[in-house]
């Protein structure tokens, strides 16, 4: 049955706005920021070994932070590396604050930076007319792969383009998070049909059918939803938009479907209380696909 609400991402001012707000309320990219200081340098040890030169691919880079970051831990460890970046985003703002983003930051003369502006299946399309035989080093695709036809396909046509020692990093929801649930539970009426409830867990079994290596690093993020459950905050509506990924939730939810989200997010299944706030359990994992030959 078709749902009656509709998605946010019908409206991407809207997404942008409540995907911010979620940034600011979560510890997602500070635990991001942890992992790429203290465990990429590692996982990228026999990547770089013996490179001058790097082919780093984004997908669904949203506006850039992550990814720069990424760049510049890479380049710390290893300044003599150039790279050419290629950066897969369907949303023109994400990719034009990226860009901005990229001409606000001084030192980057070390990479070549090349925008599409297009999803990761029209990239894929685009790759294959042309025929292209270039492998790629790095390619990531962080909390992306819910917005793609088919998540498993995706990454096996990227992990297809990795050259030997490549990586593919991707983060997704673990099955047990607070948030995962609320998707689960309220499939139908919430986050609609064009998002794909994929977790790592699916994405591990194909890997494993595939016979290919990864390790998996657990992220344990946590978002403040307090604002969530004062009547008419602006912050709470947005943040209510992003979770359940449907337009203006709070106000064109049915009452009880409302009712029924809201008493599913304070569940302690799905989150816990301190010195007054409600943080919302966000389970997320970050895996790294290992290409060995
Ligand atoms: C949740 S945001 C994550 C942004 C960034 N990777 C981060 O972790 O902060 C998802 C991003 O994927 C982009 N996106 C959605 N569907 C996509 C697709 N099919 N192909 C490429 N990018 C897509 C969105 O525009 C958005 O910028």
């Amino acid at each position: 049955m078709a749902s009656p609400l509709k998605s946010l991402l019908s409206d991407s001012c809207r997404y942008l706005k409540s995907f911010q707000m979620y940034l600011e309320r979560c510890n997602e990219h500070r635990l991001m920021q942890d992992f790429i200081n203290n465990q990429l340098p590692n996982i990228l040890s026999r990547t770089v070994r013996g490179k001058s030169h790097l082919n780093v691919i984004g997908v669904g880079s949203g506006s850039g932070e992550i990814d720069l970051k990424m760049l510049s831990a890479l380049h710390l460890k290893n300044p003599h590396i150039t790279v050419d970046n290629e950066v897969v985003e369907l949303n023109p703002q994400q990719l034009s604050d990226f860009r901005d983003l990229v001409s606000l930051t001084p030192g980057l003369d070390y990479i070549r930076f090349h925008w599409y502006e297009m999803t990761a299946e029209e990239f894929e399309e685009q790759w294959k007319e042309k025929k292209m035989t270039k492998k790629v080093d790095l390619i990531h695709m962080f909390q992306m792969l819910y917005y793609v036809r088919d998540a498993g396909a995706t990454i096996s046509f990227f992990q297809s383009l990795l050259n030997r020692n490549g990586k593919l990093l991707f983060t997704l929801l673990s099955e047990n998070s607070g948030w995962a649930k609320l998707w689960q539970t309220h499939s139908y009426q919430v986050c609609n049909k064009e998002i794909n409830q994929v977790s790592t867990n699916d994405i591990k079994g194909l890997l494993d059918s595939k016979g290919l290596s990864y390790q998996g690093f657990a992220l344990p993020c946590q978002i403040d939803i307090t604002e969530c459950f004062t009547e008419g905050d602006e912050n709470g509506e947005l943040l209510l938009d992003f979770l359940t990924h449907v337009l203006h939730f709070s106000k064109s939810a049915p009452p009880e479907l409302k009712t029924e989200v809201m008493e599913l997010l304070r569940h302690p299944d799905c989150s816990m209380e301190s010195d007054g706030k409600i943080m919302l359990k966000h389970d997320c994992e970050l895996v790294v696909i290992d290409q060995h030959s």
